[in-house]
């Protein structure tokens, strides 16, 4: 899985899906462009996914609110006092990390031991990895068992007492050491905001102070009003966004898993007190179904609930997706309640009510959110979609599975060779077919070769024009999967690609 991912990551470069920031300057940490490709594919996701939310359901409407907002804004909504990470810094080799990461880092490496103890267990006894674990009776494993336990016993508490010295005292107690150095010399813990702050106006004394936006989720409390009354929206319905978010994220790791500029598809759901885990409920299994019907196989997602809660929510739960690192966050389901709203109302002295004509009452809404990262989609998508796939004849071919409907070229034009009029007749279906579809016309190197590169790219069908095409009006459609051929008449071409290759 590692080498796969490191695959990826140099096919996304060489395919003009991803491109480091400012590379020609040696890049910027945690923060990338999408190439030619990528910009499609993308695209593609955003589209997607804003239909089956905005499209497919009657009573939910889009939103598109700025990214600069009232700096009162991060005061309401918590993220001022409330939204950090647990740093500290490793004295010897002045590297700073996420406390509550390495913590979690060394827990895993205790697991990894454990396991070992395990395997070796069973193979001694002939039983399988389960039965020996469930029978525990290794004292080493026992010992390892022991010790995760009272380690996440300390580490919830302190995190949840945001004792910040308890937190040092488990790095320290534990010996954990500096992954770069190995040394045991650490400083005090701190909290640090994760919020980029900037100044609008262009007097300094007078400027004010912004941040960029963390979450896309805010824009759309503040504009809860706005859209229920002039859109006259009733209870229980949702609000869409698709827009940038920022996060001074310390330890920014895995390529585009984890960014510092990145995107959010955001919804959230304003439903009636007390009807809350019904939608809470309805959201988790709704949002894991979208996922399957992109045809990923069964077990790429599970879902993670939460036991710790954050300030505003009252039940939370994560849709994990199997990277080639492992099971990760993909998407957060969140029953918020009416916190964020309350706090509006509080910090902006505007009422933030509905009157519900069903009940006859003025109540403030909850709110369950549904939010996920386009990048990490992004990346999901491309890193399950790569394979290296040896061919019945022996030959390699890098090929890119993506689903039909998100592909960022759905068909390439191919004159089978660059004379004869084959090439004015493939330019002739390209022109037709481009006002529909995204396609591409190339006329470079052989037909194999030509292929090779659509395979690469993820391009669902390839339509080959030959000699025979200028006879009887027909092409070849070539399937990127199974690499079958059929014969299609021109005049067919447009229905045939809309059937294969529509959303
Ligand atoms: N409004 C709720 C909210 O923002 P979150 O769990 O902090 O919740 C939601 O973020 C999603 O945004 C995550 O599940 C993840 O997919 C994505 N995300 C968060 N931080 C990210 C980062 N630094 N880089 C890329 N994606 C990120």
């Amino acid at each position: 899985p590692e080498d796969q991912f490191k695959n990826v990551i140099s096919h996304a470069k060489e395919y003009g899906f991803v491109f480091q920031s400012s590379e020609i300057y040696d890049g910027l940490s945690a923060v990338y462009d999408y190439g030619q490709n990528g910009a499609l594919l993308k695209n593609n996701i955003k589209e997607y996914w804003w239909r089956s939310m905005v499209q497919l359901h009657e009573n939910i409407v889009g939103l598109d609110s700025a990214i600069f907002m009232h700096p009162e804004v991060w005061k309401a909504s918590g993220h001022v006092d409330a939204f950090n990470d647990p740093m500290i810094d490793n004295k010897d080799s002045k590297k700073r990390y996420r406390a509550d990461v390495l913590i979690e880092d060394h827990m895993e490496k205790i697991r990894q031991k454990a396991d070992k103890e395990v395997t070796k267990a069973a193979k001694r006894f002939g039983e399988s990895f389960d039965e020996a674990m469930f029978r525990q009776t290794n004292p080493r494993v026992q010992k390892y068992m022991g010790q995760i336990e009272d380690i996440r016993g300390r580490f919830v508490d302190a995190l949840e007492k945001n004792d910040l010295e308890a937190l040092r005292n488990v790095i320290v107690e534990e010996g954990i050491t500096c992954p770069v150095s190995g040394s045991k010399n650490w400083t005090e813990v701190r909290q640090f905001n994760l919020m980029f702050a900037t100044k609008m106006g262009s007097v300094a004394e007078d400027a004010n102070d912004l941040y960029l936006r963390p979450e896309t989720a805010q824009g759309i409390f503040v504009n809860f009003l706005n859209v229920q009354k002039t859109g006259r929206m009733k209870v229980p319905f949702g609000i869409a966004q698709i827009g940038k978010a920022f996060r001074n994220e310390i330890v920014a790791r895995q390529f585009i898993f984890r960014m510092r500029e990145f995107e959010q598809m955001e919804m959230q759901f304003f439903v009636r007190p007390g009807e809350e885990m019904k939608w809470y409920e309805y959201w988790k299994e709704h949002r894991m179904k979208w996922h399957q019907a992109l045809g990923f196989e069964e077990g790429s997602h599970r879902y993670h609930d939460h036991d710790k809660l954050a300030h505003y929510a009252n039940a939370a739960a994560d849709i994990e997706f199997n990277f080639p690192f492992g099971f990760k966050e993909l998407e957060g389901i969140h029953s918020r309640t009416d916190f964020d709203l309350n706090r509006h109302q509080e910090f902006s002295g505007k009422k933030l009510q509905y009157f519900d004509p069903e009940i006859n009452e003025n109540y403030v809404p909850y709110v369950v959110e549904t939010s996920i990262g386009l990048d990490r989609m992004f990346l999901a998508i491309l890193s399950k979609a790569y394979e290296d796939e040896t061919l019945e004849d022996g030959s390699q071919r890098t090929v890119l599975r993506l689903p039909l409907p998100l592909a960022p070229v759905k068909a390439a034009i191919l004159p089978l060779t660059k004379k004869d009029g084959l090439p004015e007749m493939a330019r002739e279906i390209f022109n037709k077919l481009k006002f529909d579809f995204q396609v591409q016309y190339d006329e470079k190197d052989a037909i194999g070769k030509r292929y090779r590169r659509q395979d690469a790219v993820g391009t669902p069908l390839c339509i080959t024009v030959d000699h025979d095409s200028l006879e009887d009006q027909t092409v070849t459609i070539r399937h990127r999967d199974s690499m079958q051929q059929e014969r299609v008449a021109i005049d067919s071409l447009e229905a045939r690609l809309r059937e294969l290759v529509s959303m």
